[in-house]
């Protein structure tokens, strides 16, 4: 150990100690959340050693530097052989502390943050703190002690609740659950934890160890069907997922087993979690949510930008315009139509107002929230804007044209986006006298809902455009994944091949009923047909041009339009999920037959198989093309704007974990002279890497 002037004695580079008259103050400072790394896992244990050793201290506080107590295990750990000293060692060590360890919380007590907090003797959180057991999110279950803590401190029926439902729990909530022994001012925080360690070990007493409360997990105190529910719950609502029953099991073994047993069996599930698929794809998810925030290439800062422009109050334009509203920007949405802009009006005070129905805001703030978008028939009212989004007609006339009155209306370097969805971005730009302040904003509709941004980068959009256009991504609490420019961009390009690769299914033997339940059972909330249903067949639909020469054109002659027609894909006479129909089911054979090609009968993973190559294969050409700059970032592309289930992790980690070489194979068998094989894929095969952590310039071994 050394001795620093007033920092105190380096245990090592992330903990040190500082001794308190006879109080020992061991500080976490490990930037950015002091995530329990080996290090300070390390650190930690052996400061409580010391502090237990030296005749000096008569009890312990353990605090944290920077913005956070300790967020949760070190994720970058997970994947390798655990490293000395384990949770459970650390944990242990704390456990044979005979001196009161008091745990000063603030920031975001997570995970193994709130078991190292639970193996504490008392704990006292900062007002603002929140706690919670995150770890479901992975795809694991609290390792660390926290199954078998937490129901005897706050009894299992809350304990099942914090680990089930993974939310947050604020500070004086902690209080009335008795996570917490005392809340305090910030700024008093570590004061108070001393006084508290003080007067503990003053009173005498043994030291207060959460493993030997018993009162809240006597058998009169669990609810008798406690268990059963959960698992009836979880049955209905997420049947597939590994983790929550995992979760279950030890929750149930902390009131029926002795705790060393109940640890026990919760450190065999937490590693058999970690090596599952589900926790693989759940980690990578999360990585890739972070990383998608850094793109490549030149960086700039954002600018403070508070005031936007929305042009066009349609069904897109009034979402953008909310969800700009909910972020704290003031709107202008411009619109020539004034009854487009009372319909846009009318349907976000009733937004507001379910919103105060449900409690997530009073009636005041709903009046300001409305009040914040102002709504005008007149270009000029964007004058003082900072940015603007257009959201109008997807016709490349009709946006050029009001792209021309915007810059002339528009201070000289206010940001200009498209909300294009098709068009080439650089072909719009061209008409801006500096088309450095273009930039694409693709959201998705309803644009105040869906989280996913597509934050299209034109060949002259300027780091300081790109910047702020992801500053407000995040302000508006949506995920902008940089994008080149391409029709279609990411989602929609790649979403083509697999409804193209669906289509080939068809005439091959498949039926439309047999790919949508593969997709769901795959965990899709809907497959291709069920969601061409649901948007109508007839949107593209022309009824002077029609030729019966697709099943689509087919269906909308015989005026099978989907389910607003209560007919299409499926028949919808009995339900709004609809039915399999005959007459569709004659209708592709028809096609099949035609086609001159054999027809045969596919198994849900052959399908599966099949529709993730077209995805997979079409990314790879995105990634090629630099359209794409990361295979994660297509990941978080479709896990955040196509229901692609986080637990599978996108369709780039799918394909590594189901084996490239299988896709490839997929692929070829697609026989679709559009689709074959992307050199990008057929090179990782050849070269064992894989596509999720693929990123030009950076290797990307298997
Ligand atoms: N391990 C390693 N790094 C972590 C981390 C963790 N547990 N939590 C966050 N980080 C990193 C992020 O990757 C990011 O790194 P970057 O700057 O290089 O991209 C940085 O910390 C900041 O994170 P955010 O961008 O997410 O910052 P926010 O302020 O938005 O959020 C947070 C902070 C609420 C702590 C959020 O990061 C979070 O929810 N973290 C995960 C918490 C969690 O799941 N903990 C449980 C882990 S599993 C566990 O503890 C098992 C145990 O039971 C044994």
């Amino acid at each position: 150990m050394c001795e620093t002037a007033d920092t105190g004695t380096a245990v090592n580079g992330v903990v040190r100690v500082q001794t308190r008259g006879s109080i020992s103050v061991i500080e976490v400072d490990s930037p950015p959340v002091n995530a329990l790394s080996r290090d300070v896992r390390a650190g930690v244990s052996s400061a409580v050693v010391a502090a237990n050793e030296d005749p000096d201290v008569v009890a312990l506080v353990i605090t944290c530097a920077g913005r956070t107590w300790m967020a949760g295990a070190d994720i970058k750990e997970f994947g390798g052989p655990p490293l000395e000293p384990t949770f459970t060692r650390m944990i242990g060590v704390l456990d044979g502390s005979v001196k009161p360890i008091v745990a000063a919380v603030h920031g975001t007590a997570l995970g193994g943050g709130l078991e190292l907090a639970l193996a504490c003797h008392h704990r006292v959180a900062a007002t603002g703190t929140v706690l919670g057991s995150p770890e479901i999110k992975l795809g694991l279950l609290p390792g660390a002690g926290g199954t078998q803590r937490l129901p005897r401190l706050i009894g299992p029926v809350a304990a099942l609740d914090l680990i089930l439902t993974a939310r947050n729990v604020a500070a004086d909530e902690a209080l009335a659950l008795g996570l917490v022994d005392a809340v305090v001012p910030s700024d008093e925080l570590r004061r108070a934890a001393i006084a508290t360690a003080l007067e503990v070990a003053a009173s005498g007493q043994p030291v207060r160890r959460v493993r030997d409360l018993s009162e809240r997990i006597a058998p009169d105190a669990v609810p008798a069907d406690l268990f059963t529910e959960a698992r009836m719950n979880l049955s209905r609502s997420t049947p597939d997922l590994l983790a929550p029953q995992y979760c279950i099991r030890c929750v149930e073994a902390a009131v029926t087993m002795p705790f060393d047993d109940g640890v026990a069996l919760e450190r065999e599930l937490f590693y058999e979690l970690v090596d599952t698929s589900q926790s693989r794809a759940l980690r990578h998810v999360f990585a890739a949510e972070r990383r998608v925030k850094r793109p490549p290439g030149e960086s700039a800062s954002a600018r403070d930008v508070q005031a936007v422009g929305v042009v066009g109050a349609g069904t897109m334009g009034s979402g953008i315009a909310m969800a700009l509203a909910d972020a704290g920007y003031r709107v202008h949405l411009v619109d020539s139509d004034r009854g487009a802009l009372e319909r846009s009006d009318t349907s976000a005070a009733a937004r507001y107002q379910r919103m105060v129905g449900r409690g997530e805001l009073s009636e005041a703030a709903a009046r300001a929230r409305r009040d914040s978008i102002g709504r005008s028939e007149e270009l000029v009212s964007l004058r003082a804007c900072d940015v603007v989004i257009e959201a109008v007609v997807e016709r490349s006339d009709v946006k050029k044209a009001l792209l021309r009155q915007v810059d002339e209306v528009l201070g000289a370097d206010a940001i200009i986006a498209s909300n294009t969805s098709t068009l080439d971005l650089d072909d719009l730009a061209s008409v801006i006298g500096d088309p450095s302040r273009v930039i694409g904003l693709h959201f998705f509709s309803p644009a105040h809902i869906m989280t996913l941004v597509e934050v299209v980068r034109g060949r002259h959009t300027s780091p300081d455009a790109l910047a702020t256009a992801l500053d407000m991504c995040r302000r508006m609490n949506k995920t902008g994944v940089v994008v080149g420019v391409c029709p279609g961009f990411v989602g929609n390009r790649m979403l083509l091949r697999r409804t193209a690769a669906a289509d080939a299914l068809l005439l091959q033997g498949a039926m439309p009923w047999e790919i949508d339940a593969a997709l769901v059972s795959f965990g899709f909330k809907m497959g291709p047909y069920q969601m061409s249903d649901l948007i109508g067949l007839d949107v593209l639909w022309n009824r002077e041009t029609t030729s019966s020469a697709t099943i689509r054109e087919v269906l909308c002659e015989q005026g099978r339009f989907g389910q607003k027609a209560g007919a299409g894909f499926y028949d919808y006479a009995e339900s709004r999920r609809g039915a399999p129909s005959e007459q569709v089911a004659d209708i592709v054979r028809g096609f099949a037959r035609r086609s001159g090609q054999t027809q045969r009968a596919f198994g849900p993973d052959e399908i599966v198989d099949r529709l993730m190559a077209a995805l997979v294969n079409e990314g790879a050409k995105l990634l090629d093309e630099g359209i794409a700059t990361r295979g994660s970032d297509i990941d978080v592309v479709w896990v955040h704007g196509y229901g692609f289930p986080r637990h599978r992790g996108g369709p780039m980690f799918f394909a590594d974990e189901r084996g490239l070489d299988r896709m490839l194979a997929s692929v070829e068998e697609l026989g679709i002279p559009e689709q074959e094989p992307a050199p990008l894929l057929t090179r990782l095969v050849s070269e064992g890497g894989r596509l999720a952590t693929y990123e030009p310039g950076v290797p990307s071994s298997g």
